[in-house]
């Protein structure tokens, strides 16, 4: 009796996971889609640490991303490579100094990654 119980109870498991499995394969890639700017906007909020200078629509230390994307975008700037210190500041120079020191870690990101942060900050 006990055994048949087991038995029907692993039988109705297995079932029950089976049945799950085509739902899955209809989306397999669902959870690694990321965009450009996903990872733009995961950099910019962790191992980049912009938030701490930078915020969506006021001046904290530094300039809004809104003012970033707004000057780029107007001067027609290049993200990428002012990230890589190959390229003037255009927002408020007279604080590049604060800004120079992080580029000595955003030198050391990817294309990929700094085109995200492009991304993400033309987002705004
Ligand atoms: C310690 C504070 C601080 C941190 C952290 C910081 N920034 Fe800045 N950032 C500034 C200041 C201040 C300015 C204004 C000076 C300037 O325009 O270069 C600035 C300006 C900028 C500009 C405009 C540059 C221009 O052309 O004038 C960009 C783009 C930018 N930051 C991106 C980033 C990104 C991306 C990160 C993270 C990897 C980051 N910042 C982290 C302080 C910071």
């Amino acid at each position: 009796m006990k055994t048949t119980f087991i038995l029907l109870l692993t039988t109705a498991l297995f079932v029950s996971c089976k049945k799950e499995e085509p739902k899955s394969e209809l989306y397999p890639e669902a959870a690694e889609t990321q965009t450009p700017m996903d990872l733009g906007k995961e950099i910019f909020n962790g191992k980049g640490n912009c938030f701490a200078c930078h915020r969506e629509d006021q001046k904290v230390i530094g300039p809004s991303i809104q003012e970033i994307a707004k000057t780029y975008k107007a001067k027609k700037g290049n993200l990428v490579q002012f990230l890589k210190e190959n390229a003037d500041p255009l927002v408020d120079p007279s604080q590049y100094d604060a800004m120079k020191v992080n580029l000595q870690l955003t030198k050391t990101f990817s294309e990929e990654e700094l085109k995200g942060l492009e991304a993400y900050i033309y987002s705004f």
